[in-house]
């Protein structure tokens, strides 16, 4: 029988987190750091693990989450830790037949492209994500004093993948669909919000002490077509996690011209991808008298490879132009590349805590 869910706080003391201080806008003595995919294969002890078990296999796996997510912390003593599981795994749990090629990403076996299929889409009953759960309350009893982050994919990021039927550059048949069919989009993008509610709240109710919401396509988008198609969605996914008091972080990829509008879905913290140096954005986010933001980012995942002088100066630059923000959560631009040497992030953690919070 799976775990009873339990308090949130019930096994943990996390009034000293770092993580938890800067995603309120506090100045912690020293800066958190986390990094987006650090639970992967950067790690000889993830693939060591993952030898012979498919991606979707290990995310239904309760240990395998669990040990997964643990390893990163283990190893480079950041901040936080991210839930090991994927956008696509609360499709495959309401019955969508979605699978993650390695290599390539998410492909669905059926895309979705007109009203019928848009209809067809299943909800996601919330029993079908107990393995999973389970591996979230596994987690917090295991992680000590780490807060736990729990994400799910966007309306449109999922939309994305759904309607193209796997990764795309354009997102030609996205756009498409947004703008010739209205009522199916939205519609396809409300039922896609209400599976990340409910994945969301799954995972903060099993012990989740921070969430992020990954739009990670939407800088494809105009500000228009953001305002229009997407924000009401994604405000709708932020807006039903607000009751349960956990900081909520918005993320996407090539996002600087609508930095805002993403703080407006309900964003606590708001990601920063490496192109938008951290001080203007947070010019671009009080722009019109906002208080000032909580931002998490954004080391270029590219320099990862460049020399040590080269990483140190980068870090130093980001974590000075962070302090014009009310907190600032150090971060990649995006995910960990899957050929970063991990001594590399240990050295980047290392350096980020001599740092003032
Ligand atoms: O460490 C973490 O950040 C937690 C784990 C995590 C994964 N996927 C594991 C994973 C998270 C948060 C995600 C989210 C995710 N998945 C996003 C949003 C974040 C982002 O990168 O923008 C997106 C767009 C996906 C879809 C997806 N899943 C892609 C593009 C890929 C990569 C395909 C590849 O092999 O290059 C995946 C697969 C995936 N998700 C892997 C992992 C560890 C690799 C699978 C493997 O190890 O075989």
């Amino acid at each position: 029988t799976p775990a009873q869910s339990r308090p949130r706080t019930a096994h943990r003391d996390l009034a000293g987190s770092p993580f938890l201080a800067a995603a309120r806008g506090r100045r912690p003595a020293r800066l958190p750091v986390w990094f987006m995919r650090q639970a992967g294969r950067s790690l000889p002890e993830y693939r060591a693990l993952r030898e012979g078990v498919p991606m979707l296999q290990a995310c239904f796996d309760p240990e395998m989450i669990a040990e997964i997510t643990i390893q990163p912390v283990r190893r480079h003593g950041v901040d936080a830790a991210i839930f090991f599981s994927d956008i696509v795994v609360p499709l495959v749990a309401a019955g969508i037949d979605v699978d993650i090629v390695p290599g390539t990403g998410p492909v669905v076996a059926e895309p979705v492209r007109d009203a019928a299929a848009a209809r067809r889409l299943p909800e996601l009953d919330p029993r079908r994500l107990e393995p999973v759960l389970d591996g979230t309350r596994l987690l917090v009893e295991r992680l000590g004093q780490t807060p736990l982050i729990g994400f799910a994919g966007a309306p449109f990021t999922l939309a994305s993948y759904l309607i193209e039927g796997g990764p795309s550059r354009t997102f030609e048949r996205t756009k498409a669909l947004m703008h010739s069919e209205p009522e199916v989009w939205h519609d396809l993008a409300g039922r896609l919000a209400g599976i990340a509610v409910t994945f969301l709240r799954g995972q903060v109710e099993a012990g989740a002490d921070a969430v992020q919401l990954f739009d990670s396509w939407a800088g494809a988008l105009t500000l228009r077509e953001y305002r229009e198609f997407v924000l009401p969605h994604s405000a709708r996914v932020l807006g039903a996690v607000a009751d349960l008091d956990v900081p909520r972080i918005h993320f996407g990829v090539g996002t600087g011209e609508i930095l805002p509008a993403m703080r407006e879905a309900g964003a606590d913290v708001v990601g920063v991808d490496w192109r938008v140096p951290l001080d203007e954005a947070v010019r671009r986010l009080t722009a019109h008298g906002e208080p000032a933001p909580v931002v998490q980012g954004n080391l270029d995942p590219a320099l990862l490879q460049a020399s040590w002088p080269v990483i140190e100066a980068e870090v130093r630059r980001i974590a000075a132009e962070g302090r014009a923000a009310a907190g600032h959560i150090f971060n990649l631009g995006h995910g960990v590349p899957p050929g970063t040497g991990p001594e590399v992030l240990t050295r980047v953690v290392e350096l980020v805590h001599s740092l003032e919070g």
